[in-house]
């Protein structure tokens, strides 16, 4: 493995507080949970592509398989070249409280439970510091502003270097930005899930704060590569997400054919330029790639080289308009625990 990326992979500023980043982040959860099965060197070797082609932003969550995530990305920075190890940049999400059997019992937001899930991630990555770190859910229990106030003690101490927000609405945003300086929003964002193009990115604008786009495939369906007799493992979120049911995974795959052909008419494929179209909608967004194989990540890394002009913007609007996917983005009761859906 070189150190000298062999992609060359442009930068963003995540926010006008926060560090510059890749223009795509690598998105690990798939490599430990909600997927299926993953292989782990694999894995380890996806992340080290990554780095090698000059991503620098690694997603993951302390409950990404409970701690599983969190090792997975210590093995793969101590074993990449001290380079790569130095460039990358990691983006932490903490808070959901998991059972035994893998269930999520809510959120815990409170102060004193930050810095005890800070503890242990910074224990799990083997890092003094952890670049971006937010909370997955707003805890509704406790304020925005006590659970940013204990992220902003731990910048303070060193052992953070930024704060991040996951999946707030307009109103958490200011509140949050009241308190701290915030650099991210991480929130779903593709091309059939459209909901923060009216309230939140104009505020996360307003306010400087970047958005780090998460589930810009939308889980995999709009990736191309997902068929309707696809058979999913226990426990893969596909199997219970709306949008892969019945009548709706129908309805969505029919969008994903109308996608491809703008993709071929256009000669990339269809995870391309659902990518691409999430690049094209800002330079403030970037979006993470949840690629856990190595011909996934360069499929994805593919799309920085996709140029969509006004007319191919407008193809790709008319093959899948906003609002056009069956199913909501989340089951009924995960719906509820979005701030950003309030
Ligand atoms: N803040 C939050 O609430 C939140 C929620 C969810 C995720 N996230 C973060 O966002 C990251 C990305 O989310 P996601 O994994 O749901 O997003 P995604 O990119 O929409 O979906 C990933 C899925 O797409 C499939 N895929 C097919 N072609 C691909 C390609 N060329 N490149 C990448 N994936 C391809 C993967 O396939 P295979 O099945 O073949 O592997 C995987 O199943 C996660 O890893 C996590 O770090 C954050």
């Amino acid at each position: 493995m070189t150190t000298t990326p062999k992609t060359s992979v442009p930068t963003r500023a995540l926010g006008a507080t926060g560090p510059a980043v890749s223009a795509l982040g690598l998105g690990c959860m798939g490599m430990s949970a909600l997927y299926g099965e993953a292989d782990r060197a694999e894995s380890i070797a996806t992340v080290h592509a990554a780095l090698d082609a000059g991503v620098t932003l690694l997603d993951t969550g302390d409950f990404y398989g409970m701690g599983h995530n969190e090792l997975l990305i210590n093995e793969a920075l101590r074993t990449a070249p001290a380079a790569a190890r130095e460039r990358a940049l990691t983006s932490v999400k903490f808070g959901a409280l998991r059972t035994v059997e893998g269930g999520f019992t809510g959120y815990d937001g409170r102060p004193a439970a930050v810095k005890n899930f800070a503890a242990y991630s910074l224990q799990r990555l083997g890092t003094d510091h952890i670049d971006v770190y937010r909370i997955a859910r707003v805890d509704p229990d406790v304020p925005i502003e006590e659970t940013v106030g204990a992220i902003a003690e731990l910048v303070e101490a060193g052992h953070v270097r930024h704060i991040g927000l996951s999946e707030v609405g307009a109103d958490t945003l200011r509140r949050a930005a009241a308190v701290a300086p915030i650099a991210d929003l991480q929130i779903e964002y593709s091309l059939i899930s459209r909901s923060i193009e009216e309230k939140i990115l104009p505020t996360a604008r307003e306010l400087g704060i970047g958005v780090t786009a998460y589930g810009v495939l939308s889980r995999g369906l709009i990736s191309g590569h997902f068929t309707r007799d696809r058979e999913l493992a226990a426990g893969d979120f596909r199997g219970f997400s709306p949008r892969f049911q019945g009548d709706n995974l129908r309805h969505n795959l029919d969008l994903v054919d109308r996608l491809r052909a703008v993709a071929e008419a256009k000669g990339v494929t269809v995870a391309q330029t659902a990518i691409a179209w999430v690049l094209a909608q800002g330079q403030d967004i970037v979006p993470l790639i949840g690629a856990r194989r190595r011909d996934r990540l360069a499929e994805a890394l593919g799309a920085l080289d996709v140029t969509l002009d006004a007319a191919d913007l407008a193809a790709i609007e008319e093959a899948v308009p906003a609002d056009a996917a069956a199913g909501a983005r989340y089951p009924e009761a995960q719906m509820a625990h979005l701030d950003s859906e309030h």
